[in-house]
């Protein structure tokens, strides 16, 4: 087969792109496919038409790419391509109609403000951080990767923190704190792969602790009870299904004071360095990394 891995792009994550790109590319080789790596970046997406290809291996994160724009335009010119379609891209790259679409499935997640870069004023933020607890973390609604997130527990933090989030976002979340660990739970197909739980001394698992930081630790097996696991699990794949996502990705959860999980959002294109956290949870479970972009090659519908 004649792969086309498309990464890159234009998003604020596109450095982990590139990366991710790459490491996907020579996994493929290495597995025998013929690759072609295309940087989306001033890439016509019609010239695709033209160069002979089976399926497009989408390995760009963000907006553009992980958010239904790129999916569409491959519908749209019939090349098939893996991971979630439009519906399913979209709707997990929007973290605030994700935790809307959870709620209305009543599966848990943290109660939350949505915050609208027109409409804000200052003094609300007083209000929010009252009725959200008193600690909170801000998170432009269409990001990843961290960025543009802060932790704020004072109204002047809040504000700030909201500042910083409208560079990123017309449509800000503002999430009630979590206190307590963080897991995902990679989805391949029909099947949830080994739970990580990811520990980092610094205040949240930010940018810098997602691929800069020596400190960030990495546990799979994640430590827990297989009772626990297998609730983490079952609702991983419930929270992939609930936003209509396809394929293979990643379910960011946190398990808070009282034990309780806590969803925080579907990645439909997660990480794929060799150390990224879906190829770490597919080695315990038996997978090369090589064998893994085969493997979502071989379940892709779309
Ligand atoms: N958004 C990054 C790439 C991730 O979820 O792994
Ligand atoms: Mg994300």
């Amino acid at each position: 087969q004649r792969l086309a891995v498309l990464y890159g792009g234009d998003s604020a994550e596109r450095e982990v792109s590139l990366n991710s790109g790459k490491a996907i590319a020579s996994g493929l080789q290495q597995a025998g496919f013929d690759v072609e790596l295309i940087d989306t970046r001033g890439f016509c997406l019609a010239d695709l038409t033209k160069r002979n290809i089976d399926r497009v291996f989408i390995a760009l994160h963000g907006r553009g790419g992980e958010d239904g724009c790129v999916q569409g335009a491959l519908q749209y010119m019939g090349i098939p391509y893996t991971g979630s379609d439009v519906l399913g891209s979209a709707l997990s790259m929007d973290k605030i109609r994700s935790k809307q679409v959870f709620q209305a499935q009543g599966l848990p997640t943290a109660p939350f403000a949505i915050v609208e870069k027109d409409a804000y004023q200052e003094t609300q933020a007083e209000k929010i951080l009252a009725t959200l607890g008193g600690m909170v973390m801000v998170k432009p609604a269409n990001e990843g990767s961290s960025i543009g997130m802060a932790k704020a527990k004072t109204a002047n933090e809040l504000h700030q923190a909201l500042t910083t989030a409208f560079e990123y976002d017309e449509q800000i979340l503002v999430e009630a704190w979590i206190n307590g660990p963080e897991y995902t739970v990679a989805i391949l197909g029909e099947e949830a792969l080994p739970a990580i739980h990811m520990e980092t001394p610094r205040e949240f698992y930010d940018y810098e602790a997602k691929y800069q930081s020596t400190t960030t630790q990495y546990h799979c097996p994640a430590g827990l009870s297989d009772e626990d696991e297998d609730a983490l699990k079952a609702l991983a794949l419930k929270a992939f299904k609930a936003t209509g996502a396809k394929g293979w990705g990643r379910v960011d959860v946190m398990r808070n004071n009282d034990n309780q999980w806590q969803l925080l959002e579907v990645n439909t294109v997660p990480g794929m360095t060799e150390t990224s956290l879906v190829p770490k949870a597919a080695k315990v479970h038996g997978l090369s990394f090589s064998e893994l972009v085969t493997k979502i090659v071989a379940i892709s519908t779309g």
